[in-house]
């Protein structure tokens, strides 16, 4: 590969580059700094890859997105959503036997240590569901400290299964704490979807069936969230497992990472966006005045991405998913009628064309979650739960790759320039 020049001041570095295997060209500027005392600034990282991945690959302008190679359209369409995982960690669709395998060894491990209900009964009624699910998952690691070694593989295999198999139930149990429902223990016959249902909806003065459709489409909006390369919670994932923080606090990083409305939040962020819009009159309008309003910090929700220019292939999928799920389960929401309207306005309109903003994976996810069900404050638990195979599968690759190093960023210091300290009573 030809190597790229910099030219400051009277000084010239030649930097290798290194391509990708879908053909993107970096510059390495691993000796920058030592050869000619520069660093580099890039604000958001909107410019810098930190590490090669193997993980997922999106293409921005063409709206592609591929788990290790595999578009995610013939994921969605062909498999569930432990295949995808398991995919995603081993690199490899699994065989029959293979699945089987995994699926059993995820299904022994979905109970929780009888202890932790008090963890759930420690947090007020109202606590936020995202806040809850970190605190239990960093608190997995104190029950299970013969699988914290970031260095053993055998411990990351063991802790990433126990993830996967009993993030759904602390979820279920945070909300029947919430709902004062007994716990519902996971039901070892249902498949991931189906169980995770049942715990949720599911008391014991009834008996309940898991809707066929909504777990279909549950599974589908898992997979569609499953990863997405370096975004900014797995980029938290793996800042905190690069100084070796064991497996739980890293994931527990990454929950509260992903909280944030610029990120997983979003989802919640646009219902009550849609909402509001309904309850004063249904005018779309004003909401896409304010949106391209400088002097108002305001943002239209689900909308726009730093990686996607064109479209959001996840957006689209799950647009068609939010039709289907209303359609069959015979349900009119007049928050998909306000959706579509708002994308229709702000696609036409040349802020958003010249900026290219388009509708992202948050914009009608929260309408079928609503359809299904789940409280609005519960929606970024759900994309928590399909992103955690991404996240498990980022932290393993960095675990494992011996050239990673401890994250450490430098800065550019502006602050005061150095001084002496005045003695506090001749301050002033
Ligand atoms: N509404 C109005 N204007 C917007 C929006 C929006 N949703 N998104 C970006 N812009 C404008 C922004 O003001 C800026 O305008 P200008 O060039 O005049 O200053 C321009 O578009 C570029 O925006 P940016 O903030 O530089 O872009 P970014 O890549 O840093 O931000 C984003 C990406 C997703 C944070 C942003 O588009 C946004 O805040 N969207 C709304 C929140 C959202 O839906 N988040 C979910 C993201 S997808 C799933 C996930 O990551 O979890």
């Amino acid at each position: 590969m030809p190597e790229a020049v910099l030219r400051f001041e009277d000084k010239e570095i030649a930097l290798p580059t290194e391509v990708g295997s879908e053909g993107e060209i970096a510059v390495d500027i691993g000796r920058l700094r030592a050869e000619t005392g520069l660093i580099t600034l890039d604000r958001g990282f909107a410019n810098t890859a930190e590490t090669r991945s193997a993980v997922s690959y999106i293409d921005g302008e063409k709206g592609i997105l591929r788990y290790r190679g595999y578009p995610i359209e013939q994921l969605a369409d062909r498999c569930s959503f432990l295949e995808v995982a398991y995919l995603l960690q081993y690199g490899e669709l699994p065989t029959k036997a293979e699945l089987e395998a995994y699926e059993e060894s995820i299904t022994r491990h979905t109970l929780l240590r009888e202890d932790m209900k008090h963890l759930f009964e420690a947090f007020p009624h109202d606590a936020h569901p995202m806040q809850i699910l970190a605190s239990a998952t960093s608190a997995l690691a104190t029950y299970y400290p013969d699988a914290l070694d970031p260095l053993d593989e055998e411990a990351i295999d063991i802790s990433s299964r126990r993830l996967i198999a009993k993030v759904p139930t602390m979820v279920a149990w945070s909300y029947k704490y919430r709902m004062g429902q007994p716990y519902v223990y996971p039901r070892n016959d249902l498949e991931y979807s189906s169980r995770f249902l049942h715990m949720m909806f599911s008391v014991p003065s009834e008996e309940y069936v898991p809707n066929e459709v909504i777990a279909r489409a549950l599974n589908v909006l898992f997979i569609l969230h499953a990863d997405h390369g370096q975004n900014c919670s797995a980029s938290a994932v793996r800042l905190v497992g690069s100084g070796q923080a064991n497996i739980f606090s890293s994931i527990a990083a990454g929950i509260h990472a992903l909280s944030g409305p610029l990120h997983g939040g979003a989802n919640q962020a646009v219902l009550e966006m849609l909402e509001d819009i309904v309850a004063s009159g249904g005018d779309v309008s004003k909401t896409v005045a304010r949106a391209k309003d400088k002097n108002d910090p305001f943002r239209l929700m689900g909308f726009g991405h730093r990686v996607y220019k064109n479209f959001d292939p996840r957006a689209q999928l799950i647009k068609k998913i939010a039709e289907d799920v209303l359609g069959q389960l015979g349900r009119h929401d007049p928050l998909l009628d306000v959706a579509m309207e708002l994308e229709q306005v702000a696609l036409s309109d040349d802020y958003f064309i010249e900026r290219r903003l388009y509708p992202n994976v948050d914009f009608y996810s929260g309408i079928i979650y609503r359809a299904m069900g789940f409280p609005t404050d519960m929606f970024t638990v759900l994309f928590a739960i399909g992103r955690l195979p991404g996240w498990l599968s980022q932290w393993r690759e960095q675990a494992t790759d011996p050239k990673a190093m401890i994250f450490r960023p430098r800065q550019v210091y502006v602050g005061a320039n150095a001084r002496d300290v005045t003695p506090i009573d001749q301050r002033g």
